[in-house]
């Protein structure tokens, strides 16, 4: 089954084409980031405005990367939220018509879901359930107990910032470019990670979730103190972002021994010390992450997957869906 996948849910205006759920036949990201750089993150309005600028051409230039024709595309597979409304809308408007003229199913997917998706793409061998994913983005952190695409159990969230709503902040504190997680993630390299204790929270506490507010503060304040510490803050508050996350995944391979692999996905799982961290605790099962470092961040490609899974374990959905800026994962995972 071959699915044309549409994201636009923030900043990056994405169309892919995806065969069976894991083969990529095209993937075209038109992002700007560059544009929110100095602004330290994404305005809602200009980024629904690039979206409308993007849209037709990158949908246009994925079908020509693919080499293939309309009549080839078996169904659509969009975004429907989470996500600034204006650039969802953007996406959902244009897959609602394309799928309406080419006369072709529509699914709409939920982002999160897409993201958990993602490790399915180009790999080999495939991965197996049940598996423990760890899915950290800038709008969510959740850790998932998954015994199938469409089921699973949400073991923790975070209580306030995403992981990498905190990366992002902390590179804003620090002086450093929008997105902060590969700002932070370079700056580290030149800097010591032992320099700064920071708190890791909940590290006591029996539960899954997470919480990086106090974290951040922790930062401010020790920023104030040491101005020009950059590297070494960057490299102790790199530290305690990923020691937090994988805090959370040791434990829940305590409660879930029969876990057979580990995932990793959204845009923090592209940071190097939480993919070496996880390793160093898990030795004797897969940690997998995403095939290619822009598969972790948004991409359509993850969106065209996850259609093709739900499509194959709860059927083509019949139901026309709303777009929606806050949308709950339960209607995709039960
Ligand atoms: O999944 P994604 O592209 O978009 C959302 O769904 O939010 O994730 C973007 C987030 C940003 O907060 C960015 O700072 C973070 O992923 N990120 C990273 C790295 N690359 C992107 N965080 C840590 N290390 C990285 N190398
Ligand atoms: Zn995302």
């Amino acid at each position: 089954m071959i699915i044309l996948g549409i994201e636009s849910s923030c900043d990056e205006t994405a169309v892919a084409i995806v065969e069976d759920g894991c083969t990529v036949l095209s993937n075209t990201i038109a992002s700007t980031k560059e544009v929110f750089s100095m602004s330290g993150g994404v305005v809602p309005e200009d980024a629904a405005r690039r979206q409308v600028e993007c849209i037709l051409p990158v949908l246009h230039a994925s079908l020509k990367e693919s080499g293939l024709d309309i009549a080839d595309i078996d169904a659509i597979a969009v975004t429907r939220g989470p996500g600034l409304l204006g650039s969802l809308l953007v996406g959902t408007v244009c897959a609602r018509t394309i799928s309406t003229l080419w006369k072709k199913p529509l699914i709409g997917v939920h982002h999160t879901f897409g993201h958990l998706t993602s490790v399915w793409l180009g790999a080999d061998p495939k991965p197996c359930f049940p598996s423990l994913t760890l899915s950290a983005s800038g709008g969510h952190t959740d850790l998932w107990y998954r015994t199938a695409h469409t089921k699973g159990e949400l073991l923790g969230r975070t209580r306030d910032d995403a992981a990498g709503e905190a990366f992002d902040k902390g590179a804003s504190m620090l002086g450093l470019p929008y997105p902060g997680g590969p700002s932070i993630a370079n700056a580290a390299l030149e800097g010591d990670k032992k320099s700064y204790k920071l708190p890791i929270a909940l590290a006591g506490v029996d539960t899954f979730d997470f919480s990086f507010s106090g974290l951040k503060t922790a930062l401010k304040n020790t920023v104030k103190e040491h101005p020009d510490d950059t590297n070494n803050l960057a490299a102790s508050y790199q530290e305690a972002i990923c020691l937090q996350l994988t805090d959370r995944v040791k434990r829940a391979l305590k409660k879930h021994p029969e876990i057979q692999e580990i995932h990793l996905v959204g845009g923090v799982s592209a940071n190097l010390r939480l993919r070496e961290l996880t390793r160093e605790i898990v030795s004797d099962i897969p940690v997998r992450t995403p095939s290619e470092i822009r598969l972790c961040t948004d991409n359509a490609a993850m969106i065209a997957s996850a259609g093709y899974f739900i499509a194959k374990e709860d059927g083509i959905p019949t139901d026309v869906f709303e777009t929606s800026a806050t949308i709950p994962l339960d209607a995709f995972i039960h």
